[in-house]
C-alpha cells in the first residue's frame, strides 16, 4: 500500500476548488466545458465552434480572434489593477526590480515599436535568447503583441544549437544579450550569437539587451543595443487581433533523433489551456498570491508558468535570474522571504539538491508565507516528496506533482490540491476536460491495476499544432504508435485506487534533471569529434539528477584513451550542444555490444550503465568483453 496524504485540513476548507463538480461538467460535455474556460479571455471576435477536426488537424475556438498580449497586461490595466505587480525580478548580484502590469505594458510596447520598425510582422518569427532578465517575458508578449511568433531558446544552450534553431525557423530578428550572470560567471550569450549567425543566415537585425556590461563586438547594419534601439518615452502600439490558431511561439524539444523538433503553439488554445491549470492546480488567488516558478523561460515550464499562465490571471511572479546555491545554499528560502512567496513550483533535482545540503538552510528563513509547493519535470521519489511537504512546507501545504510535456502545453495530470489525496511520486489524476488514458501495447485501455503507455484520447486546448517545417514527423512521432491516439513516450502505471504513477519514458530521451535530451544528439555530438569511431549514449540512474548521461564510445586506431580524452569529449559535448548535456560518464571500449546483425544493444548498455545482472548474452557477437565493460562501469560510477 503506498503512503496516502489527504489534502492538509485547514487548506482544503479555503480551497477554490473543493470537489469534483469540475470534472462532472467536463465529462457531461466536453465542449462547453472548455467553452466556458475560454470566455474567461478576452476575445477581439467572439468563436463560433470550440473544436473542430482530429488529434492530428485540431482548430480550437475557430472564428475567434484574440491577442495573447493583451490578455495578459491590457485588459488588466484597463480593470483598475495596473499597480499590481506582474514581476519581482530577483536578478543576480543583489539586482532586483519590481514590475508592474502597467510598468509591464508601457515596456512591451516600446519594443514591438521597435521589432515593428525592424520590419516585424504577423506570422514572422523572432528568436530569443536571453538570461532570465525582465526583457525576456517582456520580448516575448512584444512579439505577441505584433502577432508575430517567437522562438526563445535557453541560454544555457551552444552556439550551434542557437544557429539550428534559428534555420529551421527562419527567424529573421534575434533579441540576445552582452552575456548572462551566471553563478558568479558571464555566459558569453552575444558571443555564442555570433558564432550562431556566420556566414549565411536568415537574421538581418539583432536587438543586444545590456546585462553584463561586457565587451562585445557588434555588427554595423545588423546589431544595435536594446536600451538604444527602443524609445525611451510610452509609444501606443496596438495589440494586433489574431486568429485563435496564429502560431503564438516555437519551442524545440528533443525527440529521439538529433535533430530537435520546433514544437507549434498557437494561441486561443493555447492560453486556455494554461490560464485554467494555473488557477486549478495552483488554487491561485491573484490578488493575495505571490507565485515562484522557479524554471527557466527557456523551457516549456517557464512559457507556461512564468510567462503566459500566472499573467493571463493578473497574477504576481516571482522572475528569479540565479541558481539555488548562489551565492549560499539559502538562496531559495531567502527569497521566499523577501517576497513571502505563497506557492512554489521547483523540479524534483532542485529539492533532491535541497534535500542533501541539509534543512538548516530552509530554518534559516521565515519561509510561513508558503501555502501550497508544486514539482515537475521529472518522476520525484517519494524520500524527496516528504523532505519538502514536511521541511519547506511545515505539513501545512499540499504538495502537486504535475505531469506534462512540451507538446501538451501545460498541465495534464496532478492532483488538485483542496480535493484529492497525494501519494508521494504519483501524478494521480487527469485535470477536467482531458482525455488520458493508460493503455496497453495494442492500444487498449487497461481494464485495471497495470502497468502501459500514457495516451491521449481527444484533442485538448494547449496541445501541439504540429513540428515546424515536418509535418510528417508530427505524425510519425506522436500518432503512429497508437492510431487514434497521441503518444509522447511516456510508461505509466494504473495503481488500485485508478492512480496514475508516471514511469518514464520509454524512447530513447534521456532526463536529465527535469531537462530533455535525446540519446541520438549526444551520439551525434561525440562522433563528431575526430577521435571518436562510433558512439552509444543511454540515461542511468542518478542521485540528484534523476538521470545521468553515460557515453560507451570506441575511438579511432591512432588515438589513446585516457583521462584527457575524456575530459576533451566532454568539453567538445558541452560546446555542440550546451552544458547540460555534457556525459557524466565517458567509457572508451574496442567494441560496442552489438547483435549479429550489428545493431548497438542499449538495453545491454543500460544494464551495464545500471550495474544490472547482464543475464543472457549468447546471443552477442562480442560477448566476451562485456563482462569487463560491467566490471569498468562498476568502478567509474
Ligand atoms: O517523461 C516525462 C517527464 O518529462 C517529459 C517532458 O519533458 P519536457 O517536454 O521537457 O517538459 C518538462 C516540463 C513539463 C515527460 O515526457 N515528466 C514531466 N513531468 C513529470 C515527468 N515525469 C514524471 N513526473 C512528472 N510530474
Amino acid at each position: 500500500m503506498s503512503d496516502v496524504h489527504p489534502p492538509p485540513a485547514d487548506f482544503a476548507a479555503r480551497a477554490q476548488i473543493r470537489d469534483t463538480s469540475l470534472h462532472e461538467e467536463a465529462l457531461a460535455d466536453r465542449e462547453a466545458f472548455w467553452a466556458r474556460q475560454a470566455r474567461s479571455l478576452d476575445w477581439a471576435t467572439p468563436f463560433e465552434r470550440t473544436v473542430e477536426g482530429d488529434l492530428t488537424d485540431a482548430r480550437w475556438f475557430v472564428g475567434g480572434e484574440l491577442n495573447a498580449a493583451y490578455n495578459c497586461l491590457d485588459r488588466h490595466v484597463e480593470a483598475g489593477l495596473g499597480d499590481r505587480v506582474a514581476y519581482h525580478w530577483e536578478g543576480e548580484n543583489d539586482d532586483r526590480r519590481s514590475i508592474t502590469y502597467a510598468q509591464l505594458l508601457d515596456e512591451v510596447q516600446r519594443v514591438a515599436a521597435t521589432l515593428r520598425d525592424l520590419g516585424v510582422r504577423r506570422g514572422d518569427r523572432v528568436a530569443i535568447y536571453l538570461p532570465m532578465v525582465p526583457e525576456l517575458p517582456v520580448s516575448m508578449l512584444a512579439c505577441a503583441r505584433l502577432g508575430a511568433a517567437h522562438s526563445v531558446v535557453f541560454g544555457g544552450f551552444s552556439a550551434t544549437s542557437l544557429r539550428d534553431r534559428i534555420e529551421d525557423a527562419g527567424c529573421r530578428v534575434l533579441i540576445t544579450a552582452d552575456g548572462g550572470f551566471r553563478r558568479g560567471g558571464v555566459v558569453p550569450l552575444k558571443d555564442n550569437a555570433d558564432e550562431a549567425l556566420a556566414g549565411d543566415t536568415p537574421v538581418e537585425h539583432v536587438l543586444v539587451v545590456r546585462r553584463t556590461g561586457a565587451e562585445v563586438r557588434m555588427q554595423d547594419g545588423r546589431d544595435r543595443w536594446y536600451h538604444e534601439a527602443v524609445p525611451a518615452e510610452p509609444v501606443a502600439i496596438p495589440a494586433v487581433p489574431v486568429d485563435s490558431e496564429q502560431l503564438l511561439f516555437l519551442l524545440y524539444t528533443s525527440g529521439t533523433t538529433a535533430k530537435p523538433k520546433g514544437v507549434m503553439h498557437t494561441t486561443g488554445g493555447y492560453l486556455t489551456h494554461v490560464a485554467a491549470t494555473t488557477r486549478w492546480t495552483f488554487d491561485l488567488r491573484p490578488d493575495t498570491d505571490v507565485f515562484w516558478c522557479a524554471a527557466d523561460i527557456g523551457w516549456v515550464t517557464g512559457h507556461s508558468y512564468i510567462v503566459y499562465g500566472p499573467l493571463a490571471n493578473a497574477a504576481t511572479s516571482v522572475l528569479f535570474e540565479g541558481t539555488p546555491d548562489h551565492p549560499g545554499r539559502d538562496r531559495f528560502w531567502e527569497v521566499v522571504e523577501r517576497y513571502g512567496v505563497t506557492i512554489l513550483y521547483t523540479a524534483p533535482t532542485a529539492i533532491r539538491s535541497f534535500m542533501k545540503w541539509g534543512r538548516e538552510h530552509v530554518d534559516a528563513h521565515d519561509v510561513s508565507s508558503l501555502r501550497l509547493l508544486g514539482t515537475v519535470g521529472e518522476p520525484i521519489n517519494p524520500a524527496a516528496w516528504v523532505w519538502y511537504r514536511d521541511v519547506v512546507g511545515g505539513g501545512r501545504c499540499p504538495v502537486v506533482d504535475t505531469w506534462w510535456q512540451t507538446e501538451t502545453g501545460g498541465q495534464m495530470l496532478t492532483p488538485l490540491p483542496g480535493v484529492h489525496a497525494a501519494k508521494p511520486g504519483c501524478a494521480m489524476q487527469p485535470l477536467p476536460g482531458f482525455g488520458v488514458e493508460v493503455v496497453d501495447e495494442h492500444g487498449q485501455p487497461l481494464p485495471g491495476p497495470g502497468d502501459g503507455y500514457l495516451t491521449i484520447r481527444q484533442p485538448w486546448p494547449g496541445m501541439l499544432r504540429g513540428v515546424w517545417g515536418d509535418p510528417q514527423r508530427f505524425r510519425d512521432t506522436y500518432f503512429s504508435r497508437f492510431p487514434g491516439r497521441y503518444f509522447a513516450g511516456d510508461g505509466a502505471r494504473i495503481d488500485e485506487d485508478g492512480d496514475i504513477w508516471i514511469l518514464g519514458r520509454v524512447d530513447d530521451v534521456m532526463n536529465v534533471a527535469g531537462h530533455r535530451i535525446s540519446t541520438a544528439e549526444v551520439e551525434s555530438a561525440l562522433v563528431s569529434h575526430e577521435a571518436v569511431a562510433e558512439a552509444a549514449v543511454v540515461g542511468r540512474s542518478d542521485e540528484t539528477s534523476g538521470q545521468a548521461i553515460a557515453a560507451f564510445v570506441t575511438l579511432r586506431g591512432e588515438h589513446d584513451d585516457g583521462a584527457d580524452l575524456e575530459q576533451t569529449l566532454r568539453t567538445h559535448v558541452g560546446k555542440v550542444l550546451g552544458p547540460i548535456a555534457k556525459p557524466k560518464t565517458i567509457l572508451f571500449t574496442p567494441d560496442l555490444p552489438k547483435t549479429r546483425s550489428g545493431k548497438i544493444m542499449r538495453r545491454l548498455l543500460r544494464d551495464i550503465a545500471e550495474g544490472r545482472d547482464l543475464g543472457d548474452t549468447t546471443t552477442l557477437a562480442n560477448a566476451e568483453m562485456m563482462t569487463e565493460l560491467s566490471e569498468r562501469a562498476a568502478a567509474a560510477r
